[in-house]
């Protein structure tokens, strides 16, 4: 590592870093701390969901340089990634208040800016989240989905595949990064038909093949409407899927009353123990 020969807390000008959300829409989820970050930092890095976003970005920094470059098909993600911290970093080694703008929240399905975060923490510079609107908020609002009716369990897609998880059924399940189910490699930026039918192979231990499937892509530009489209979970491997959407299933179960927990409740009530 190329630090310079001061420490961050003798350098007369310290870097920071800022990782702030830019949410989901243009326009209507920028936050007024994320915007305040992003107008006084020294220099911007963007991992936009669209080009058009990252122009409506370049109109509040003059020096916003966009991350999206390094990603290359047949490369590892990771090594983009880890590219990503280093770009950041080496600004913030230099003394420079630098703020990473992420879609979305950047603090979720987020590699980099915590990996940044937590390397900025380490080397003695100020660092700090600042949280966006999720494609999970999103999707609350859009598919009118309350978490805390039935709970929900999210997974990214592949840990399904990779190791033995338990899902409960009564609940909401919400998988992310579906469009790239099974890539060992961290290489591609789509799987097909054959690694979401392992998928599937997997659901329908808990699920019937006839169950409702939700695919939603929330709007990133505001002339956009949300898309919802509602397919049976035999269907979801030959199904178009895009990178940037993300799949529900509704409860295929009514909740379970726990019987022996009542009870026990119903004495401390009784012995007038629960408060
Ligand atoms: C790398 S994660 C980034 C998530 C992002 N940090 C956030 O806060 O929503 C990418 C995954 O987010 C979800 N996602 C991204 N854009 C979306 C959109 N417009 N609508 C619905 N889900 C989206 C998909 O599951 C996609 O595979």
């Amino acid at each position: 590592m190329n630090t310079t020969s001061l420490s961050p807390q003798d350098n007369p000008r310290r870097g920071s870093l800022a990782c702030v959300g830019l949410g989901m829409t243009l326009g209507s989820h920028l936050t007024p701390l994320a915007r305040s970050h992003i107008e006084q930092a020294d220099v911007v890095f963007a991992a936009l969901s669209d080009g058009i976003v990252e122009l409506w970005l370049k109109r509040m920094h003059p020096d916003v340089r966009s991350l999206q470059p390094y990603y290359a098909e047949g490369k590892s993600r990771m090594k983009t990634y880890r590219e990503w911290v280093e770009l950041m970093m080496t600004e913030v080694r230099a003394g420079k208040r630098v703020c990473g703008v992420f879609y979305g929240h950047p603090g979720i399905f987020a590699w980099s800016p915590r990996n940044a975060i937590e390397t900025a923490r380490a080397e003695g510079f100020d660092a700090h989240m600042e949280p966006g609107i999720s494609a999970e908020d999103c999707l609350y609002a859009d598919v009118g989905i309350d978490p805390g009716r039935f709970g929900c369990q999210h997974f990214e897609a592949s840990q399904l595949l990779f190791y033995e998880r338990r899902i409960d059924n009564t609940g909401y399940l919400v998988l992310w990064q579906v469009g790239l189910v099974g890539d060992w490699s961290l290489t591609r930026f789509r799987t097909g038909p054959a690694c979401r039918q392992l998928l599937v192979d997997v659901l329908s231990q808990d699920y019937p093949l006839d169950h409702e499937v939700i695919i939603y892509r929330g709007a990133t530009l505001p002339i956009e409407q949300p898309r919802i489209r509602r397919i049976a979970l035999r269907d979801l491997p030959e199904a178009v899927l895009t990178p940037e959407e993300t799949v529900v299933l509704p409860p295929a179960s009514p909740l379970k009353p726990n019987l022996a927990m009542r009870a026990q409740l119903e004495e401390l009530d009784k012995a007038g123990a629960i408060v």
